[in-house]
């Protein structure tokens, strides 16, 4: 069983040890805060299954405590105690989320039984969430989420594509959901019932290929001792997933181009043509228009493909996304792997938020995974971040003001940093270089080709 951890935030000193002292002999984990300020910092840091929060503290009040808990640890239980218990502050207190009211002095019984009642709720809260959730996702794009304005985009034309029989290319950087978007596709059109089979057109050497898309006769060539379907074929009435089509073939090419015109082809070494109902679906993560050019993809069959393109784009042109695909990970992963982690502090959300993914969601996927096998606790916090993608924060807790809902690019805000600084180094040192790079403890060489690569330029009038 996972340990139940608790939060206590009073002013009061002796109350707190109080608190400590009695939870902890019932094999709770008590941290305490001393006040409103350091209750939020914690609650950013840590996950609290529940806070006891005095309402009437200097400054930061209870309320607002209760506030936060609310918007930024959902799952959190707060239950406010007060030494000035009236109705109008038992109402705001449960309108702002409190799962109770206890005015003090409170018994320690009536405490923990109200512990143990609101850990009940939660669960089958849980529960029920869990239950909803299985229903939508058999319904809605299973384990496909997103709710940017990029990826409702894409959900609106899978959902308006999905039933007809349309060939779609899908376009995307590695890991952005290609193969999620092919099945989406598949399992929303009448074909369901049918197979979807892929073809890694990059994995595989071309001649096998050929034989492995369009099947052969017995004889075909040295090896082929009996008669095989390709997967044009096991795909007769469902779909097929031509996934790195960039990669095929020019002799392939005009093979598929047969096929998207004419519904038909041969085994390899065979005479009798084959009709086939295989709805095609392709993808890639290269530039075709390129391609095209380069004279190394067809441009009848690059027309032919993109009738209907679907775009996804990368992940950090859409990070609002992120914090949804991280809970949603964290769910799926710490459900498959066995392991009770189920709270992730908003510290953690915000640094992934603003890291770039250039691995795109399967990176994400992958970083979360590992966190949630290495992680000690039930909760992930920065320590369990991994380097690259960890960044300090000031002391200061600046967070909220830095960052927008709609995140940021780090490495632009890092170049704009530093562009800023160097020219308030060289606006203090008039200028003159050498004692700029002093100002900023770099060498001469080093700013001058930071000034190059930034185009930093002295003002005109300040020349000559
Ligand atoms: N929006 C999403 N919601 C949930 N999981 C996602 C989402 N997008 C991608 N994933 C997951 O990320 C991983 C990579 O996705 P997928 O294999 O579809 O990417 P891809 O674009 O085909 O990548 P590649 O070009 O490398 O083949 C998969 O495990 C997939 O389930
Ligand atoms: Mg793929």
């Amino acid at each position: 069983m996972t340990v139940v951890k608790i939060l206590v935030v009073d002013d009061e000193k002796k109350i707190r040890e109080f608190f400590s002292d009695a939870l902890r002999s019932k094999d709770f984990e008590v941290e305490t805060a001393k006040n409103g300020e350091v209750a939020i910092k914690m609650i950013d840091q840590n996950f609290y299954d529940v806070a006891l929060i005095d309402l009437n503290m200097p400054k930061i009040d209870g309320m607002f405590v209760m506030k936060y808990l609310t918007e930024n640890a959902p799952d959190s239980i707060g239950i406010i105690l007060t030494g000035y218990a009236t109705i109008k502050n038992a109402v705001e207190a449960m309108k702002l989320g409190a799962f109770d009211y206890l005015a003090k002095p409170v018994k320690m019984e009536e405490v923990l039984l109200i512990i143990n009642r609101a850990l009940e709720f939660r669960n089958l809260k849980r529960e029920n969430l869990a239950l909803k959730n299985q229903l939508k996702k058999k319904y809605q794009f299973e384990n496909f989420v997103g709710d940017s304005p990029e990826m409702s985009k894409v959900f609106r034309i899978i959902e308006k594509v999905a039933d007809t029989n349309s060939t779609i290319l899908i376009l995307g950087e590695s890991g952005t959901g290609k193969e999620l978007v092919a099945k989406a596709l598949h399992y929303h059109s009448m074909r369901r019932d049918k197979s979807i089979i892929p073809v890694n057109c990059g994995a595989i050497p071309e001649d096998l290929l050929e034989s492995e898309l369009f099947g052969h006769e017995k004889g075909a060539f040295t090896n082929a001792i009996r008669t095989r379907i390709g997967r044009f074929e096991l795909a007769n009435g469902g779909t097929i997933f031509l996934d790195e089509i960039g990669e095929m073939s020019p002799h392939l090419q005009v093979k598929l181009l047969r096929i998207l015109q004419e519904h038909e082809f041969e085994r390899l070494g065979g005479t009798k043509t084959i009709k086939c109902d295989t709805r095609i679906l392709a993808a890639t993560n290269k530039d075709l228009d390129k391609l095209v050019q380069d004279g190394k993809f067809r441009e009848d069959l690059y027309y032919r493909l993109k009738v209907i393109p679907i775009e996804i784009p990368p992940l950090r042109e859409r990070r609002s996304d992120i914090p949804l695909l991280v809970h949603h990970f964290l769910e799926v992963i710490s459900q498959s792997k066995g392991k009770e982690v189920y709270g992730i502090s908003k510290e953690v959300v915000n640094t992934l938020t603003e890291y770039d993914w250039p691995g795109n969601v399967r990176e994400l996927e992958n970083i979360i995974e590992r966190m949630v096998i290495l992680s000690e606790s039930s909760t992930l916090t920065l320590q369990d971040l991994p380097d690259k993608i960890m960044k300090r924060w000031p002391e200061d807790n600046t967070t909220d003001q830095l960052i927008p809902d709609t995140g940021i690019s780090l490495n632009n805000s890092i170049n704009e940093y530093e562009r800023l600084l160097i020219v308030r180094a060289l606006e203090k040192a008039d200028w003159v270089k050498n004692r700029a790079a002093k100002l900023l403890n770099m060498n001469r060489t080093t700013l001058v080709e930071k000034i190059k690569k930034q185009g930093i330029q002295k003002p005109a009038e300040l020349d000559g």
